[in-house]
């Protein structure tokens, strides 16, 4: 459904999208995760055709981005970064203005303004003036503009910015939910959204794709080099000994909690040191209260993904 090759835009000497190819397959929902900066926006305007690239070529559901911008944009449901609303307006008024700037033909407008009301759940809202909403329903609000025009594909950037953490979920149900009817592609820079909404993901950073895989896949992938934090009743010394003498592993840190202590295991990529770990610890009479893989973090990803691209082009 999206098409995307060798796409680079460069502002003055800096690239904020450098070369960048995928693609999107029907029903899919892919999201583009990235830092601040990565060029996550600047790859959603250029396909949404908000503005042109240096270099590359794009299709959006075979139309090209560059020459057939008005086929391209109905088919595009777009949320941009900042929703632009117009505060004065009440909820249906501004459906309704909003479908007949898309040209939905007049005999359609009531029925798809009360489908996307009805998707996005913002039928106790739809007479309120928007300028009163909460930012959760009015990022609700800006979902049903995208909808308006029932298009295939929908470009979401950072749909869940800003909500507090019960929008967020509400938010981040609905877009699953219209991901089954939808082909969507969704920027963030929370690796548990990916988690939860999307099949599948592209990692972005300085304007380059880093990583490309299903969330599954590359949190796994992550967890293999990831700490193991433990927490131990016993003697702390003789077991931080016992650690380090574990085949794999690199460093650890201890802290001294008396009787109950706390240590930061960290290990060789690619090794699983969990159950040499649990056999130590046992061996020097310490009783494991706790033991898990720290979670791995979004700047954990992106350093050893970094670090791990640098070894390779050295
Ligand atoms: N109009 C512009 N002029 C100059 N540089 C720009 C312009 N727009 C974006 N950039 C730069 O391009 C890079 C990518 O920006 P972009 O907005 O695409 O990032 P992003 O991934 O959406 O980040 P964020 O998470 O902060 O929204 C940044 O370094 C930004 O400063
Ligand atoms: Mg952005």
């Amino acid at each position: 459904m999206i098409k995307v090759e060798h796409l680079a835009k460069r502002y003055a000497d800096v690239y904020a999208v450098n070369d960048i190819s995928f693609e999107v397959e029907q029903g899919e929902i892919l999201g583009l995760l990235g830092p601040n900066g990565a060029g996550k926006t600047t790859t959603m305007r250029i396909l949404t055709c908000y503005m042109p690239a240096t270099s590359g070529s794009a299709t959006v559901a075979g139309y090209d981005v560059f020459h057939n911008s008005i086929s391209v944009r109905r088919q595009i449901g777009y949320l941009p970064e900042n929703v632009p609303l117009y505060p004065e307006m009440r909820v249906k008024e501004y459906l309704l203005f909003r479908a007949r700037l898309k040209k939905v033909p007049y005999r359609d407008r009531k029925m798809k303004i009360g489908e996307s009301i009805e998707k996005c759940r913002i039928k106790e809202v739809e007479n309120q003036i928007i300028g009163t909403l909460s930012k959760g329903y009015r990022q609700r609000v800006g979902l049903a503009d995208t909808l308006v025009h029932d298009p295939k594909i929908l470009i979401l950037d950072e749909p869940t910015i800003g909500l507090d953490p019960n929008q967020i979920r509400q938010v981040r149900q609905l877009v699953k939910e219209l991901g089954e009817k939808h082909t969507i592609l969704l920027s963030t820079h929370i690796l548990p959204e990916v988690e939860m909404i999307c099949g599948r993901v592209i990692i972005i950073n300085k304007g380059k794709i880093v990583a490309m895989d299903t969330p599954s896949n590359l949190a796994t992938q992550m967890k293999a080099g990831s700490n193991i934090l433990l927490e131990v009743k016993g003697d702390g010394k003789k077991i931080q000994d016992a650690l380090l003498g574990i085949q794999g592993v690199k460093k650890v840190i201890w802290q001294d909690g008396g009787e109950i202590n706390n240590f930061t295991v960290e290990a060789e990529k690619g090794m699983d040191t969990r159950e040499d770990i649990f056999l130590n610890v046992v061996k020097n009479n310490g009783i494991i209260r706790e033991m898990r893989q720290a979670p791995v973090t979004l700047e954990e990803i992106f350093h050893q993904i970094t670090t791990h691209e640098q070894e390779v082009t050295i």
